[in-house]
């Protein structure tokens, strides 16, 4: 096809279901989305068409047998939902699309895209759960099961797909090529409510003839240890696989090998997975080609006959609510992955290799979550290398690892005397710096050992940067803790036993996590999860999945369950998130609601944490509590708006007001003060909007008075630290928000800095002025709560925000925090829209700025300025540049508007402060 040349957009990037060219969905609505590009300002979407085939072929003939959506005047380029003929399982399907800009210039179909469905019904399913007997309680460590079969495939193959899960960790081998993608497969739901499954192509692994399909099946956290207080076995204790290879010849015909009593198991080299407490490896006892036809008879004395399940068994968590009846054998529906796998993201070689007394010291130069590849050059067969993980070291040089408390984070490598062998742990992951290894056979050098980072999360594609050292390491070490902790749910930390989705951690992580990278699917999933693990009295959860913290959510824990969809609204305009999350949201205030009449959240505050590892300045909780009730019922009014409920949107709105006026009653005193006056209750004071108008001003000074009388430094926890640099900013104190964040003395995350850290820190003291180790019973050195700072360095630095009132980037706010910290900042990010950038700096009393705003959007930019005179875009007067719209002067800044395109603005700015308290 020819492309008109003059074409002013061009789709491209397309995702369904925010995944390039996923297969094996279940949403029978999908929702597609693109980006235009265009290589002019200025341009818009006026109009789309999208075309949806059975196969390429039609496709390529512009024939939409499934959907033609025929001209649609829009502008919407995100989340379009699929409405054509029913998706019915196994449907393949091709898709394209073409827009016309807002003249009605038509662009050339875009290439391609593809979705697939996976097997929708119960009835599709006819595996059987199979495995090897039950663990033994008194073992300490739980094995990796080898299952396999072999079969005849009779006739050419045109396609082949594996539909599989397991109750436990998987990876599935096809003639003993490995077919499994990412790691640590199907991951972690409340399985008792819902297994997810993964669907392969592996059309390329089959053959004509004899065929095996073989499965590594370990512990995971469906029998593993999981979170604190030393347990496993939570969702049961014999782990079991499931699965249906599904063939289709040339012919048309197809035939399917299954999960079930035709398989065998054995035990190979693996005697221990876990994923606390890392894997054991006796190379003597591999069995190379244990899944390969040509080979597998020499094994077959190892293999025995697997125990045959027909419904998956799983206990169901104290405190979940009960599995409600329905079609799916023992009432747990198998649900589609949803979300990109958890993967090997990088690979980091050694920065520093010592001998020690302790043994051979590692270190990987930085705070990271994964595994070590280990390669060995000889040693002989029996001798045991020994790899402990931790994150700091003692002072003699050895690895520290009392903090990892009930973690044992250790593999042992048994070595078989081959000349050269290689190991990568499969089914477990450590969060370390550093890795003590004893038994290396030799010398240990950087060509025996990588570090192998594994992450659900890519913060590549965003980026921020300013001429600061201090606050560049400080955004480094943000992202690496959102790598580390973004692994299959949101965790609180990757290292000790714990490892948990606290929902605390998650929510106040959330916005920065967004601004970082797209966490669309990621969080959505996890919303899933939250779901699930809401009691059956409306109650949400501290952790989800809920697991071994039985007890109902604590106010600002149990609140992620409506600030997190509320966050994914407002970052990627997912109406969906919140139509289907709406109802336990719902359930949630009403629980808070019945039990607190007088509007006061004093009762069913569950574990009430409070502002959680504040610096000793204790915030009243039943006051903590109520701000979150009322910034619920805030964000629900906002939320049933966009979707339409205005009766409910009214009602919360009012809520929201009788909230925050029993707030004020209670806690806002006659001059003005905050009761207890901490940091921490300003902050959440001013962010939740709970202060009368006039009472604002005087709480931000109250809030400096604050900062100023803990010489200058905050003494915030979890709930007020990762706003307080905002409601600064915000307030027109952006000097105070630069000396918290450019502090380098406790506590602070430069104090952190300074002390060596790559990631956020779990205290602000894990590591003391005076060296030694805060309460290893608690001290993380890699937990994101504190790195929720982040999302001031993009959203206010560099000033990229989304426009609340127009989410996820429909219309976009340019608003830079200039001078006052640093001489430049640059940030740019991934919207849904493409890629959004701001970069200024600051010569002399000129102020250049450079922005990029994709096409179909447009931004409210405020040029830091004096007046207009003098504001330039490019070498015009901003005054007659095309396309550009002033508004006025406001707070020291020319407001105009943009629309899409790059440019470059100048202008003349002596001191500028931002001063808008009205965020
Ligand atoms: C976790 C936290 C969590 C907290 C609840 C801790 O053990 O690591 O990050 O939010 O418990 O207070």
């Amino acid at each position: 096809m020819l492309i008109p040349p003059a074409a002013a957009l061009h789709p491209v990037n397309l995702t369904c279901d925010y995944r390039h060219n996923p297969i094996g969905i279940d949403d029978t609505h999908p929702r597609f989305s693109w980006i235009d590009s265009s290589p002019r300002r200025d341009q818009f979407q006026g109009a789309w068409q999208v075309l949806v085939a059975s196969s390429p072929l039609l496709l390529s003939h512009n024939r939409g047998d499934l959907w033609n959506s025929g001209r649609v005047a829009s502008g919407t380029a995100s989340l379009i939902t699929y409405s054509g003929r029913a998706l019915t399982s196994e449907r393949r399907a091709w898709w394209k699309v073409r827009v016309w800009n807002r003249a009605g210039q038509p662009s050339a179909f875009s290439p391609a895209a593809r979705f697939e469905m996976g097997l929708l019904r119960p009835s599709d399913w006819h595996a059987k759960w199979i495995g090897m007997p039950a663990l033994d309680p008194a073992a300490p460590n739980e094995p990796v099961a080898l299952l396999r079969t072999s079969f005849i495939l009779r006739g050419r193959i045109r396609s082949a797909r594996w539909y599989g899960t397991a109750l436990g960790l998987y990876q599935l081998q096809v003639n003993g090529m490995p077919a499994t993608n990412g790691r640590l497969r199907p991951g972690w739901t409340d399985y008792h409510l819902r297994i997810p499954y993964q669907t392969l192509d592996v059309t390329r692994l089959l053959r004509p003839g004899v065929n095996a399909v073989g499965i590594r099946l370990a512990a995971g956290w469906y029998a593993g240890y999981v979170g604190f207080g030393h347990r496993r076995f939570h969702y049961g204790n014999a782990p079991r696989a499931y699965g249906q290879l599904v063939v289709r010849y040339r012919d048309g015909t197809k035939t399917t090998v299954s999960t079930g009593p035709g398989w065998a198991g054995a035990y190979g080299p693996t005697l221990g997975a876990d994923l606390l407490m890392g894997d054991l490896r006796d190379s003597r006892r591999e069995m190379p080609g244990w899944c390969v036809p040509v080979m597998m008879e020499r094994w077959n004395r190892h293999f025995g006959a697997v125990q045959v399940d027909a419904t998956p068994s799983v206990k169901q968590p104290p405190g979940t609510r009960p599995a409600p009846a329905c079609d799916w054998p023992g009432n747990i529906p198998l649900t589609a992955e949803s979300d990109r796998p958890v993967e090997r993201v990088a690979a980091i070689s050694p920065k520093v290799i010592r001998e020690t007394a302790a043994g051979w010291v590692v270190d990987f130069g930085q705070n990271m979550v994964g595994v070590v590849h280990v390669r060995a050059f000889g040693g002989h067969s029996g001798e045991r290398v020994t790899m402990r993980f931790g994150e700091v070291l003692n002072p003699d040089g050895s690895v520290y690892t009392t903090n990892l408390r009930g973690a044992r984070a250790t593999d042992v490598w048994i070595l078989n005397g081959a000349p050269m062998q290689q190991w990568e742990p499969q089914f477990t992951f450590h969060g370390f710096r550093y890795a003590q290894i004893t038994g290396w056979p030799g010398a240990l050098t950087s060509a025996n050992i990588t570090g192998i980072v594994l992450s659900s999360a890519r913060p590549d594609a965003s980026a921020f940067e300013c001429t600061n050292h201090l606050v560049n390491q400080l955004q480094h070490n943000i992202q690496w803790g959102m790598r580390g902790n973004y692994l299959e749910v949101p965790t609180d930390c990757p290292q000790r036993d714990e490892r948990l989705g606290w929902m605390g951690d998650a929510e106040v992580f959330a916005p920065t996590a967004c601004d970082n990278a797209n966490v669309a699917a990621f969080l959505g999933k996890w919303m899933d999860d939250v779901d699930d693990a809401q009691s059956a009295a409306g109650g949400f959860s501290d952790v989800s999945p809920r697991l071994v913290d039985p007890a109902d959510g604590a106010p600002a824990w149990g609140d992620a369950g409506v600030i997190v969809p509320w966050t994914l609204y407002r970052a990627y305009g997912d109406k969906r998130v919140v139509a289907d999350h709406y109802p336990a949201m719902v359930r949630w205030l009403n629980y808070i609601r019945s039990a607190n009449p007088d509007l006061l959240w004093v009762n069913r505050s569950n574990n009430n944490f409070g502002d959680w590892l504040n610096v000793g300045d204790d915030t009243d909780r039943a006051l903590i509590a109520t701000a979150f009730f009322a910034r619920d019922a805030d964000l629900m009014a906002r939320m049933a708006r966009a979707i339409g409920k205005v009766r409910d949107a009214a009602m919360y709105h009012a809520l929201f007001q009788q909230i925050a006026a029993a707030f004020d009653r209670k806690w806002l005193l006659p001059d003005g003060a905050i009761s207890g006056g901490t940091q921490t209750s300003y902050v959440i004071a001013l962010q939740f909007h709970l202060l009368p108008p006039a009472a604002r001003r005087q709480a931000a000074a109250d809030l400096v008075a604050a900062i100023r009388k803990r010489g200058w430094h905050l003494s915030t926890g979890f709930i007020g630290t990762g706003s307080i640099c905002q409601v600064l900013t915000d307030a027109g104190y952006a000097d105070v928000a630069w000396r918290l964040v450019k502090n380098t003395t406790y506590p602070s995350w430069g104090y952190e800095i300074a002390r060596g850290a790559t990631t956020i820190w779990e205290r602000w003291d894990g590591i003391r002025p005076n060296g030694t180790f805060e309460d290893p019973g608690m001290n993380s050195f890699n937990h994101y709560a504190f790195g929720a700072v982040g999302r001031w360095l993009i959203e206010d630095v560099a000033g990229i925000q989304s426009d609340a009132a127009h989410p996820g980037y429909a219309e976009i706010i340019l608003n830079p925090l200039a001078r006052g910290g640093v001489r430049s900042a640059s940030s740019r990010i991934e919207t849904i829209h493409g890629e959004v950038a701001s970069a200024w700096r600051q010569e002399k009393d000129r102020f250049i700025w450079k922005v990029t705003i994709p096409a179909n959007t447009w931004a409210e930019a405020h040029i830091p300025a004096q007046t207009i005179a003098g504001v330039t875009e490019g070498r015009r007067s901003i005054a007659r540049a095309p396309g550009i719209h002033v508004i006025g002067m406001a707070h020291g800044a020319l407001v105009v508007t943009v629309p899409s395109g790059s440019w470059s603005f100048h202008s003349t700015v002596p001191t500028h402060r931002r001063g808008a308290l009205s965020r």
